[in-house]
């Protein structure tokens, strides 16, 4: 294995959903075998390290995070011997992956909630949180606020109200039970014993409830989090712990504690805003947000990111931020969902692929390790028309074969269609066209990508923010020892002229549609194209 503990910091993240990137043996199902064949395409873009979605038995009433059996591998996806393959093939090809850990609930069909239920005297009624009434911990908000409308559900088989924050199929687990927090370190010690290099940890802030509190942040799971951090140090030092903690900046930032909980966290507060600023036209709420974001600890790392699988949360945002993004990115009523925007990347920027590549070089210019959502690196559409955030999760379009190369099965339905008509249908979009095609979206990502690693100071924390006076454009310069590197993004639909500071730069890389006769780097000036990006080395 590679050795640096540290690896995390400056790692190209991509998520993947294993029933949705390749299927091996022709049931509609995209596999672990499927992915394992494809890991030489991750290698070649770059990536480091995977993130698998939860790939566990489950009723699929929550795509998998309603999980019924934490110690094996959905029937659909492979056996434990599929999975341990796809761990050393990973390995061998110098990657690394990582797994879900659904931390806070379970389904409604897993054993232990199904004796809990039907038997208050066996030690599972004491896995979940009961109550004869759904009117405790009201000041917990609902999350799923489209589908649920309490946090409470009557269970007819135990005569009680049960506690979940999530849909009502995913009672939650009841944290104050010592064997509860000694079975997710089982699950834990069992999955990292098959050799991954950690975990993304779904929705942490909940794991504890108190009466007269929201019931997120809460003293008693940051105390359990930091428990669990000490198993991972003791006896699997190197391996990680990723945070999803959809909060506040100042709330979010208390998941890193002082180095001791975790490693890394998702970047939510800045994603929207990434979105505000090339809508507007203007960088303030990025800057705004990284001039407000605390400095996290020198072992942990941000994870920034554009879109994942869930809906484009707009939570985290002033009420007038969530109506401009609402209006701008989500005209129709069916592109929204709860508090969010459940669309792709690609669609969101009108399938312009200039500002898409912007948008990445702007996340890759920022501190923090980027990740990439499987599909988002060939600009693949969205369906709206599927149900619940189903219409992210379309199928990987490989080729213009049939099924867009996903599967072999010719008939009958794959798990979800493929997207197949319009701009974004597979026959336009797919793998295969655009590795041949250097000015595709996967070939411009790529290039960032190398460049980005060739520059291992990106992974730094300390930014300087440069241009301030001129919103139109995001520029963040920082140091490494052959001298500073300055990435100049032009967030407009105008020309931008640009003064250098008083330094002699190299000329890193640049956008696909920045022209070079806008570049005078002796003379230090640069006429920016509108939604073009230069980045500058060696600045002395
Ligand atoms: C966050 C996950 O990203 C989402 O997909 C899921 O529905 C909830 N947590 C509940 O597990
Ligand atoms: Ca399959």
């Amino acid at each position: 294995m590679l050795e640096n503990n540290l690896w995390y910091q400056n790692s190209i993240f991509y998520e993947v959903h294993t029933r949705a990137f390749s299927d091996s043996n022709q049931d509609g199902i995209g596999d672990l075998n499927g992915l394992t064949q494809k890991l030489d395409y991750l290698k070649s873009l770059g990536v480091d390290c995977i993130w698998l979605l939860p790939i566990y038995p489950s009723p699929l009433k929550d795509d998998g995070y309603d999980i019924s059996d934490f110690y094996n591998v959905h029937p659909d996806l492979g056996t434990l011997e599929d999975f341990k393959k796809l761990v050393e093939e990973t390995h061998r090809r110098g990657m690394r992956i990582i797994a879900d850990l659904v931390v806070n609930h379970t389904s409604d069909q897993c054993r232990w909630f199904q004796e809990a239920q039907s038997n208050p005297d066996s030690p599972y009624h004491q896995y979940y949180v009961w109550n004869d009434t759904p009117e405790k911990y009201r000041g917990a908000r609902i999350i799923f606020i489209d589908s649920e409308t309490s946090n409470w559900t009557w269970s007819e088989k135990a005569g009680k109200y049960y506690w979940h924050r999530f849909y009502a199929c995913q009672p939650d687990l009841n944290y104050d039970n010592p064997a509860v927090r000694e079975e997710l370190k089982s699950i834990m010690r069992f999955w990292l014993d098959m050799g991954i290099d950690g975990f993304r940890a779904d929705a942490v802030p909940y794991l504890f409830e108190r009466e007269g509190t929201n019931c997120e942040n809460l003293p008693e799971t940051h105390a359990f989090l930091k428990e669990l951090r000490r198993l991972m140090d003791a006896e699997y030092p190197g391996r990680i712990l990723l945070a999803e903690a959809n909060q506040w900046p100042r709330d979010l930032r208390a998941y890193f504690g002082d180095g001791d909980e975790f490693h890394m966290a998702f970047r939510f507060p800045l994603m929207p805003r990434m979105f505000m600023a090339i809508a507007k036209g203007d960088s303030t709420a990025i800057v705004d947000n990284l001039d407000q974001s605390p400095e996290i600890p020198a072992n942990c790392q941000w994870c920034t990111f554009l879109r994942n699988h869930d809906e484009l949360t707009v939570e985290m945002v002033t009420s007038e931020e969530r109506q401009f993004l609402w209006d701008f990115y989500a005209p129709e009523p069916r592109m929204r969902l709860n508090l969010g925007i459940r669309r792709r990347l690609a669609p969101l920027l009108n399938g312009d692929i200039d500002k898409i590549e912007l948008l990445y070089a702007i996340l890759f210019s920022l501190p923090g390790a980027p990740i990439i959502y499987y599909g988002d690196e060939i600009g693949m559409g969205d369906n709206i028309w599927l149900n619940d955030r189903d219409g992210v999760r379309t199928p990987m379009q490989w080729s213009a074969k049939a099924n867009g190369g996903f599967s072999e099965k010719l008939t009958g339905n794959l798990y979800l269609p493929v997207i197949q008509e319009g701009k974004f249908g597979y026959p336009q979009v797919n793998v295969e066209a655009q590795i041949n095609d250097p000015n595709s979206l996967f070939n411009r990502l790529r290039r960032l990508i190398t460049v980005r690693k060739s520059h291992p100071a990106f992974s730094r924390q300390e930014i300087e923010i440069l241009y301030r006076d001129q919103p139109e454009i995001f520029a963040v310069q920082f140091s490494e020892s052959g001298g500073k590197i300055i990435c100049i993004h032009n967030l407009s639909s105008r020309v931008q002229d640009i003064v250098l500071p008083d330094l002699q730069c190299n000329l890193l890389t640049q956008s696909t549609n920045q022209t070079k006769y806008g570049i005078d780097l002796p003379a230090g000036k640069i006429s920016l194209e509108p939604y073009a990006y230069v980045w500058l080395s060696h600045c002395l």
